[in-house]
């Protein structure tokens, strides 16, 4: 464990499951980023998904990986193909045809690893993208992907407490794109990009948290990956670095900037192996 000079904030080893973009393009459009017009290199993806990686990898995290399939140029973003809590895992179902084969690749991964009780979405659900644990609960995002009746399903077959959480604007589409967990009981978020009512119950459940500005959600700064001290997130959120750091906590920047042409960034590229 590893503590932060004047706080007491430690991070604990997580286990990661991640995708290189070997196959990375964009190709259609299924949100406001992906502009299929747009010059993209796969190349340049492959170098900074690695940065990535290797910054996980030095942080002391066990990193899995599965292997990047052909013609599924968006299998890059892993966070979307299950969601994983005390070892039992509910494999994805895709909203969009683009995606949907990505689902059985990560049945098949889980399947074959054996560790895992491994269940399949029945609605449509995008995992981690939707869903995030925190503090024993489940948030739950829908409006764009996730559908509520999945929300029930989550709740169904982890047992544990979901709240359910509505997105209103197409540029934050998926949960982990406009809020993150930081540690147990804390998050960061950005307050428009939910409903009213939402917003109400995020400012009841974390009255401490972090609000982003506009500027930072926009570069993808909520899309970071936590493990309670070190905070992995796209190095142009400049704002928010600071915040973290006021609050103990290390940012690590990172670059995606090829990813976020697709409308993803270091959170989606990671799915986390609970149990
Ligand atoms: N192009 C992908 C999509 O629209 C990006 C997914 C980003 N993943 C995430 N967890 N937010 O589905």
């Amino acid at each position: 464990m590893e503590r932060a000079e004047g706080s007491a904030r430690a991070a604990t080893p997580r286990r990661y499951l991640m995708c290189p973009p070997t196959h990375f393009d964009v190709t259609y459009s299924i949100n406001p980023w992906m502009d299929p017009g747009r010059l993209t290199s796969t190349q340049v993806a492959v170098g900074q998904w690695k940065r990535v990686h290797d910054t996980f990898v030095g942080l002391g995290h066990d990193v899995r990986l599965i292997e990047p399939l052909p013609d599924l140029p968006d299998m890059v973003f892993a966070a979307n193909g299950a969601t994983v809590v005390d070892g039992k895992v509910l494999v994805a179902r895709f909203r969009h045809p683009q995606r949907a084969d990505e689902a059985a690749a990560y049945l098949e991964w889980f399947r074959r690893d054996g560790r895992f009780e491994v269940g399949q979405a029945e609605y449509i659900n995008e995992g981690e993208g939707d869903f995030l644990y925190v503090g024993g609960e489940i948030l739950a995002g829908s409006g764009f992907r996730s559908d509520l009746r999945a929300h029930d399903e989550m709740r169904e077959f982890f047992g544990r407490p979901v709240v359910s959480l509505t997105l209103v604007d197409p540029r934050w589409y998926h949960l982990d794109t406009a809020l993150a967990v930081l540690d147990e009981g804390e998050v960061m978020y950005y307050p428009a990009a939910f409903s009213t009512e939402s917003q109400g119950i995020l400012a009841e459940r974390f009255p401490d948290a972090i609000l982003a500005e506009e500027a930072d959600a926009a570069v993808f700064g909520l899309n970071a990956l936590s493990d309670g001290l070190n905070v992995t997130l796209p190095e142009q959120a400049v704002g928010l670095a600071a915040r973290l750091r006021e609050r103990g906590y290390t940012p690590v920047g990172a670059d995606l900037t090829e990813l976020l042409k697709a409308g993803g960034s270091v959170k989606c590229c990671t799915l986390e192996l609970r149990g």
